[in-house]
């Protein structure tokens, strides 16, 4: 006799389906549908002043909710300065506000290199990718100066794993000469932890993935400490593309190392150290493609950040971003002058459904509180998701929204002015290499 089915339901099934009714109404109080999202033309509003006032309250106090992150400070400033530095017109700093913000990083500053995330912390990879990334958006000499960049060259260097160099005793490569497994004697939580040669530790003992490869690159690239010539046997970027490529899985994305889930975050760290490296087509775009084109959500126009998992603001940069840098990266990535997704639905995700319209800030979906994260990366997503390949034209749900954002860089994540600023003052110091 045959069985009869069962429908199983879980609750990846339930929190999917309450998603999209929570944002199909928004849409449907717009008159949106991301069916025919080219024949939309009512009113789509990014609301500026509001998220600018939301940014700039958090600008100089530590709220007890941030206090929590690891890497902490540096990431408030670099958010708190991106969101008001990609409002075009008046929305500044004042240079009162910008002098204190510096005083903090200078104070955040190792005296071994690199940044720390609290005052007298350990120096951390991704603080001191923020406190970088602050620096040049507060553009400007005072700010560009205090890095010390010997010393940070240094830090870097003493967090990559390269199977060669490694000191550290006891140490050694597992039998297919793949990890490097490190005992470490003073840290009882983790005595032992393995890491692949081409990647970097976040800090001393600490894990090394996507985000650490992609923060140390970007540092170097900022500083002007990569060695173009000799990329495969430079200490600091040896085995890095090498190691990207291990970390993409059977599903196209990339993960966060070698076996684990491909993901939009780490796809984002991957993809665009390949581009700061010139080695793009090093990993399989084909099967890349197909992943990353699959994470747009159908009816929601947004990005989710896996397989099977819910949409989400952030991703509007994480992963939309990746549209930009393969554009960037390889001309052909693109399709009638436009990106390769539905860019207006998008905007239409962020711009309807993810803006809190009393106290300001971007949320990751519906239902959620607005916070610095979501407000830095939708805005960035929605900045970079205007992209039209016919310069001087916008791909924009509404013709108001044409003159409202900075430029964004998607390697960077900063305005195109900012970055372009930083680099030429950088590239002009001698004998960084
Ligand atoms: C949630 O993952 C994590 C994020 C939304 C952030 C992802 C971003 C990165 C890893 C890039 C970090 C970049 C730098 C420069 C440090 P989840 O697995 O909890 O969420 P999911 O349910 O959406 O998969
Ligand atoms: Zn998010």
């Amino acid at each position: 006799m045959e069985k009869k089915k069962e429908k199983h339901i879980d609750t990846t099934d339930t929190d999917q389906e309450k998603t999209e009714l929570s944002v199909l109404k928004y849409f449907e109080e717009a008159g949106f549908s991301t069916r025919i999202a080219e024949e939309y033309n009512g009113e789509a509003k990014y609301f500026r002043l509001l998220h600018y006032n939301f940014a700039k309250k958090l600008m100089l106090q530590m709220p007890g909710s941030y206090s929590t992150l690891d890497s902490g400070y540096p990431w408030l400033v670099y958010w708190v300065t991106n969101i008001i530095a990609m409002c075009k017109d008046n929305y500044e700093i004042s240079h009162d506000n910008k002098m204190q913000l510096i005083q903090i990083l200078k104070e955040l500053q190792h005296e071994e290199g690199g940044f720390c995330g609290s005052p007298k912390g350990p120096a951390h990879l991704i603080s001191s990718y923020a406190a970088v990334m602050a620096i040049v958006n507060l553009n400007m000499p005072e700010a560009y100066e205090i890095i010390d960049i010997p010393k940070m060259k240094n830090f870097l260097l003493k967090m990559k794993n390269n199977q060669l160099e490694a000191n550290k005793e006891p140490s050694y490569t597992d039998k297919n000469g793949i990890y490097l497994i490190t005992r470490d004697k003073e840290n009882e939580f983790s005595s032992y932890h393995t890491a692949y040669p081409g990647t970097f530790q976040n800090h001393i003992n600490g894990e090394s993935d996507l985000r650490s490869t992609y923060c140390a690159m970007v540092i170097a690239s900022v500083l002007n400490l990569i060695n173009y010539e000799n990329l495969t046997s430079d200490p600091l970027t040896k085995g890095v593309v090498e190691n990207i490529k291990n970390c993409q899985t059977f599903e196209g994305g990339l993960g966060p190392e070698p076996f684990c889930e491909a993901h939009g975050g780490y796809s984002y760290c991957g993809i665009a150290t390949l581009i700061i490296l010139k080695k793009l087509n090093e990993i399989d775009m084909n099967s890349f493609l197909r992943w990353l084109v699959s994470r747009q959500m159908t009816k929601e126009g947004g990005f989710n950040g896996r397989t099977n998992k819910l949409v989400d603001s952030c991703y509007s940069f994480w992963q939309g971003s990746i549209f930009n840098l393969i554009h960037m990266g390889d001309k052909k990535f693109s399709y009638d002058m436009e990106l390769l997704y539905d860019q207006l639905s998008l905007q239409a995700y962020i711009l309807f459904a993810c803006q809190n319209t009393h106290i300001g800030g971007l949320m990751d979906k519906p239902g959620k509180f607005p916070d610095l994260f979501h407000t830095n990366y939708a805005t960035a997503g929605l900045s970079l998701s205007q992209k039209c390949l016919v310069d001087n034209y916008k791909v924009v749900l509404n013709p108001d929204l044409e003159h409202v954002f900075e430029n964004v860089n998607p390697i960077y994540c900063v305005p195109e002015k900012n970055i372009e600023n930083a680099l030429k003052y950088y590239s002009q110091i001698k004998n960084n290499k």
